[in-house]
């Protein structure tokens, strides 16, 4: 049996891509295993949003370089992105393949078992979604659904349209027909994925948009939780909103990227719309009905930010009150339209800028999760810290709560477990990041 290994670096689309090639592998009479090590083919499922996720991909690729009884294959990003220079890089890589080629994955692998050295998936030009039978899933409870693969928007400092290619949304019939196999395979989450869901446009005769697709899954009989990531909010309309508003099972949480504050840096950021617009939509979720929470991407230190630019982030998060936000310094990134730009930031600054925008949102936090103390919310149970002897769950505003549980404290060594249960716990602690309490037993 041809043993392979596979690591996962990135977003959750990239980690989905991964139970995706795991499932292509195992169909081709590959078995997974654990470690390196233990295996014939070293896969590295890679990342390359910025500068850091690609290096770490490098270093990866060096532990490898005098273990000739292994082949070694860059998936993903950085595959897509470098082509075939990783062969100039790191020598001893036998596969180069990126997203848009993985269905071609097992004639690769009949390539590489005929004895070739270099074998590459690298072509963008592609109507496919990679769709399998059945999906390898760790997590029992939760699952992702792909609904749309790539991206045809060209933000100026992003290589996602490049390394995952253009937008293709999957049928309505398979979407659907995906999310009731996993209900009936006893998953109650399901996470839509693409890297830009509301352009969702199915190409099917029915051709639904995101928001009904959306609504017609929450009517899933037996689902109980739907999320999906990640919005644009050029693409983000009301009857998303709407939508959240009237049904519960679908959960009232949205990642809204913003990335700046500032209407000058988003016109130079190419992100198609304004401060003003977007806080318009800020303004459809808090005058719904249900509390829905609001999360966030924002860059800083893009070229050209000035101070009063970087000000208006600033009174930006003010306005809205994120439940927390994602930042980031801005990163140069190979082939992209900013790398052109005038006025690049030194390091220096970016960092200055980033902290400043971190310990401004931690104040905002505070506040906002010292209002859950008293509530009592209804988690799905993840899993159990051992450190802290605690549970942990997520609320459907995807806010985690570690919880003590007086008839179970801990798993029980037969394997009994609250994984997967749906509790109500009760809110007596927060803290800038965090939320804890006790289960109503
Ligand atoms: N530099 C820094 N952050 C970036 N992101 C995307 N590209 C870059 C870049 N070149 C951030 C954006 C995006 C998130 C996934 O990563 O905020 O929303
Ligand atoms: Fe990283 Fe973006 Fe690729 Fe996801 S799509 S793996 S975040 S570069």
């Amino acid at each position: 049996m041809k043993k392979f290994y596979i690591e996962t670096f990135g977003c959750q689309m990239n980690a989905h891509d991964s139970e995706k090639v795991i499932v292509t592998l195992t169909g081709e009479g590959y078995s997974q295993v654990a470690t390196p090590d233990e295996a014939d083919l070293v896969l590295y499922n890679t990342c390359s949003i910025r500068d850091k996720a690609e290096q770490k991909v490098y270093a990866r690729l060096q532990d490898f370089k005098k273990r000739k009884d292994k082949i070694v294959g860059v998936l993903g990003c950085v595959a897509q992105q470098e082509g075939e220079k990783i062969f100039e890089r790191a020598p001893h890589v036998g596969l180069v393949a990126g997203s848009a080629s993985y269905n071609l994955l097992p004639q690769m692998l009949v390539q590489i078992e005929a004895g070739n050295r270099r074998v590459t998936g690298l072509s963008l030009d592609t109507d496919d979604t990679f769709e399998v039978p059945y999906t390898k899933r760790d997590n029992p409870h939760k699952a992702f659904l792909t609904i749309i693969e790539g991206c045809s928007k060209s933000c100026a400092y992003c290589v996602v349209p490049m390394t995952r290619g253009p937008e293709r949304s999957r049928t309505s019939a398979s979407v659907f027909e995906e999310a009731r196999n996993l209900v009936a395979d006893g998953y109650s989450e399901i996470t839509l994925l693409g890297q830009n869901v509301n352009s969702y446009r199915d190409p099917s005769e029915a051709g639904l948009d995101f928001a009904t697709l959306l609504r017609e899954i929450g009517e899933i009989d037996g689902l109980k939780r739907v999320r999906f990531t990640t919005s644009h909010p050029r693409d983000f309309v009301k009857e998303i909103v709407d939508a959240i508003d009237s049904n519960p099972v679908l959960c009232n949480h949205i990642h809204l990227p913003v990335q700046s504050g500032s209407t000058a840096v988003l016109d130079r950021m190419q992100r198609l719309y304004t401060r003003d617009e977007y806080l318009r939509q800020i303004e459809w979720m808090k005058n719904a009905k249900r509390e829905i929470t609001i999360t966030s991407d924002i860059i800083v230190g893009f070229p050209g930010e000035t101070e009063a630019d970087f000000e208006s982030t600033l009174r930006l998060l003010d306005e809205v009150e994120y439940d927390a936000i994602f930042s980031f310094k801005y990163s140069q990134r190979p082939n992209t339209p900013a790398l052109q730009y005038a006025d690049h930031m030194t390091e220096e600054e970016k960092s200055r800028r980033l902290t400043i925008v971190q310990e401004h949102q931690r104040q905002i936090q505070i506040p906002r999760n010292a209002a859950y103390i008293g509530r009592v919310e209804e988690v799905l149970v993840d899993g159990y810290n051992k450190a802290t002897q605690q549970w942990l769950g997520k609320n459907t505003q995807h806010k985690t709560i570690a919880f003590g549980h007086a008839v179970m404290p801990a798993p029980k060594d037969d394997g009994t477990t609250l994984e997967g249960s749906y509790l109500n716990v009760r809110v007596t602690r927060s803290g800038p990041n965090s939320l804890s309490g006790e289960a109503v037993v």
